[in-house]
Parts: C-alpha cells; sequence; structure tokens
C-alpha cells in the first residue's frame, strides 16, 4: 500500500467476518489491508478461490484485481492504517472458557508494528469488560495513551452466514468507544460503510449485547430441543405444534430442533459470558441449563438409532451415513458442529459412520482419521443401516435418499410430506 494514499483500513483475521468486511470496505470505497497468519488462506486469495461458501471466486477474483485489497500476513504496515478491524476467533479453551489468545496476540502485534492513532476496532465476539480490561492495558503497555497514540473501540458482528436476505450494510452496526472521542471515531467511519449504527454509552454495554442476544438464541433452540424430546415421548409432531403456534401474529420467535446448536457463536458465546458471570460471583442458570439439553441431544438420537435397529442401546458393527456435516445450511463451517457431534456420538456407539457434505470434500480433525465425503448413489445408500439427514443444504436429494435408504432419520423435518421406500423416524415426532 502506498504511503501517501489516506483512510486505509487494515482487517485482522480475514475468516467468516474479516473477509465479507474487507470486501465491504473495498465497496464502500476504501484501501483495505487483510491481515492473516494462515499462509493457506492468503494462497486461496491469490489464486482467485474462495474458502467461504458466501463468496464466489468470481468475487474473489474482483476484489483481488480490483486494486483496493491487498492480503499480507504481516503487520508491519500497521502504521499506516487509519483503521484496523479485528476479526480474530474467540474460541473456548479445554476448560469451557474464553480463549484470547488470537485477540491477545493480534493487538500485541498491532502495538509492537507501531501505533499512530489509529482507530482500532474489536469485532470479535467476547464477554462484556474485554476491550477495557485486555485489550486497552495490552496496547498502552509502553506508555502509549488512548485518544493519542490509539483510539479503541468495539463493535460486535451480527452476520448470520448463509443468510442471504439481509444485506450486509443493512445489518444495524452497534458500535461503543472507550472514550468520547473514540467513539465519536468509530460513529463516523461505520456510518459511511452501514445503513444505521446504533452507539451505546460503553464497550462493555456493546459487548453485553452481542453475547446476550446469542445466549438468548442459544436458550430459546435449547427449549425447543427440550419440548421435542416431550413431543416425543408424548407421540406429538413438534414440527406441526410450532407451525401451528407462528399463526399467532405477534409474541413468537422462529427457532426449530435440530441435532445441537453449533456454529463459532451460539454455543460458545454464552459461555463466555456464563464465565464472566462466575467472576462477578454470579450464575448464569438458563446458559447451563440450555447447555446440559442441548449436549444431550446426540446421545438421544443414538438411542433411538440403536432402538430402531437392534432393539438395543449400542450401535456396534451398523454402518450409518450421515448426511451433512455443518452445522447449519448452506455454509461451509464445520465449527462446534452439531452434526459432527452427532458424528462422534454414534462412533462411540459402536458404529461405522461415514458422511456426506457437498461443501465439506474432506474434513481431518486433530487426533483423528481424516474422512472424505462419500457419494450418495443407490448403491451406496443401500449399503447403510441408516441414513441420518443432520444439515438440511439447499439441494440435497432427499426423495432419492428416501427411495433407496433402509431407515432414515430426518433431524432437520426435510422428510416432511416425501415419501420413500425407507423407514422414517424424525426428531421431534416419536415416529
Ligand atoms: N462466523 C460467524 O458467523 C460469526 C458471526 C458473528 C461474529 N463472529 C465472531 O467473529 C470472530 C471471528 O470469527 P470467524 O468466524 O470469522 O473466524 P474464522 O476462524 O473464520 O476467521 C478468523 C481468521 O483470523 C485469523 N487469525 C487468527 N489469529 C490471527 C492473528 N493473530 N493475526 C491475524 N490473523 C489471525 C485466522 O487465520 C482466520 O483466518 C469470532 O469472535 C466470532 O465469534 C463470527
Amino acid at each position: 500500500m502506498g504511503k501517501d494514499e489516506t483512510r486505509r483500513i487494515g482487517v485482522v483475521g480475514l475468516g467468516y467476518v474479516g473477509l465479507p468486511l474487507a470486501m465491504l470496505f473495498v465497496d464502500k470505497g476504501f484501501d483495505v489491508l487483510g491481515i492473516d497468519l494462515d499462509s493457506r488462506k492468503l494462497d486461496a486469495l491469490r489464486a482467485h478461490k474462495s474458502y467461504l461458501s458466501d463468496l464466489t471466486d468470481d468475487q474473489i477474483a474482483e476484489l483481488m484485481q480490483g486494486g483496493r485489497f491487498e492480503a499480507v500476513q504481516s503487520y508491519e504496515y500497521v502504521p499506516e492504517l487509519d483503521v484496523i478491524v479485528i476479526c480474530v476467533p474467540t474460541p473456548l479453551n479445554e476448560f469451557g472458557g474464553p480463549d484470547l489468545t488470537y485477540v491477545q496476540q493480534s493487538v500485541t502485534d498491532i502495538r509492537e508494528a507501531g501505533l499512530n492513532g489509529q482507530l482500532i476496532v474489536l469485532e470479535s465476539s467476547t464477554y462484556p469488560g474485554t476491550t477495557e480490561e485486555i485489550l486497552l492495558p495490552l496496547l498502552s503497555r509502553r506508555g502509549a495513551k488512548v485518544g493519542q497514540e490509539f483510539h479503541l473501540a468495539y463493535s460486535p458482528e451480527r452476520v448470520n452466514p448463509g443468510d442471504t436476505r439481509y444485506a450486509r450494510t443493512a445489518m444495524p452496526k452497534i458500535v461503543s468507544g472507550v472514550t468520547e472521542r473514540c467513539l465519536d471515531k468509530i460513529v463516523a467511519f461505520y456510518s459511511v460503510v452501514f445503513d444505521q449504527v446504533v452507539p451505546v454509552s460503553s464497550t462493555r454495554t456493546a459487548e453485553m449485547a452481542k453475547v446476550m442476544e446469542n445466549s438468548q438464541r442459544f436458550i430459546n433452540i435449547s427449549f425447543v430441543n427440550e419440548m421435542a424430546r416431550l413431543c416425543e415421548a408424548m407421540k406429538i409432531d413438534i414440527w406441526e405444534v410450532i407451525d401451528a403456534i407462528h399463526t399467532k401474529p405477534y409474541g413468537n420467535l422462529y427457532f426449530y430442533p435440530g441435532p445441537s446448536v453449533g456454529g463459532h457463536c451460539i454455543p460458545v458465546d454464552p459461555l463466555y459470558l456464563s464465565w464472566k458471570a462466575k467472576q462477578e460471583e454470579m450464575s448464569c442458570d438458563f446458559i447451563t441449563l440450555a447447555k446440559r439439553t442441548n449436549d444431550s441431544i446426540s446421545e438421544s438420537i443414538a438411542a433411538q438409532l440403536a432402538e430402531a435397529l437392534v432393539s438395543g442401546s449400542r450401535l456396534d458393527g451398523k454402518r450409518i451415513l450421515l448426511v451433512g456435516a455443518t452445522y447449519k445450511k448452506d455454509v461451509n463451517d464445520v465449527r462446534e458442529s452439531g452434526a459432527m457431534e452427532l458424528l462422534h456420538c454414534l462412533k462411540r456407539h459402536g458404529a461405522y459412520v461415514d458422511y456426506h457434505d457437498p461443501l465439506i470434500p474432506e474434513i481431518s480433525m486433530k487426533g483423528e482419521e481424516a474422512m472424505v465425503s462419500v457419494g450418495l448413489d443407490e448403491g451406496n445408500l443401500a449399503s447403510y443401516d441408516a441414513v441420518v439427514l443432520a444439515t438440511d443444504h439447499t439441494g440435497l436429494p432427499v426423495a432419492y435418499i428416501l427411495e433407496h435408504s433402509k431407515l432414515v432419520y430426518d433431524t432437520r423435518n426435510m422428510t416432511r410430506g416425501i415419501s420413500g421406500k425407507a423407514r422414517v423416524i424424525r426428531l421431534g415426532t416419536g415416529v
């Protein structure tokens, strides 16, 4: 990036959040420098290959050839940037608490590269207090002062991958700053990019807004999953119940049962909040209960399959095909995927499990043998004792699967209204 250019934006972390955001900044006329430590992502970008299901190769080619975007591995150009937006992962650590190492590393690298009055914006989801308690001390460590050597803001990313109903710019953008001046700066910048900017009084408020909205979703989905189990016991079709509920014109939210709650946000953010609550000597009981409910779904599905296949509790030697490995439809992300949790659970019960997913050609998990997506041809389907529909990707040949499989366990209500030769068990129905 040339030194004489102004209004240069850095985006740190070019994943599901950072890359589309970088594209948006480019669309709005900014020069953008993407920084990511993953050389495979940078190679893919240079080869004009998309690694995100929401972006096409053509869009990547346009971005890379447009002259306004560059992707690098190094932080050396940080002093030349006016705004730096951090979009790195915030996963759970081995104890189920916050792992902020990616955030801390990126902030440290920014500081070491050189502070120059830049506005630094954290977009990663995290517990209330992170910006002031973790980022601010890290940035100030060598005597740098907020409002002078750097400005610091928090704005949670609220994107819903795979959802094409809303333009990225249409999502109201919650913004906050460590000082009034920091807030003014982020309002001024994001007002150019987003249709609606929602300033709040503190970074803690903005952080809380993000983890609370995701916790609410987590609890609601868990509640529907609990009701699904009750419906199974009572032989009531939960999907029909939900349709009936939704005829009420107000006061309802749309949540559906499924194989747990997945993705990098919904199952993770509530645990960040719970962790912080414990620091405050409080507890988030709804979250604890919701997690317990979700964690038990795979076991329940495995038990139903064992009952159907062997009238027992184990699946030893049974061959099962899982259709869909991602945490939700039309998104190529298997992180915290309920489908993957189910796959592991079926294996623990003794089953031999393969998977098919048009968006995930292969899966290699730490410490496990790599798996390759198998085909859905007639002979293959017939060779499995059961097929589990775990993710409802658009275009999956449900009728074909029903026609050529022996037993289908449908966790997403994909088979409703479609008939075939297979025996069907539908989650949340008791049949
Ligand atoms: N994925 C979503 O749907 C979504 C939605 C809203 C919010 N979020 C939040 O946004 C944040 C990012 O999530 P994501 O899904 O984009 O993650 P991601 O894993 O897809 O992308 C993060 C990127 O950061 C890079 N990275 C890690 N450490 C780095 C460092 N020190 N310097 C430079 N690059 C580094 C990784 O290589 C990766 O490419 C998380 O906090 C997540 O909770 C995600």
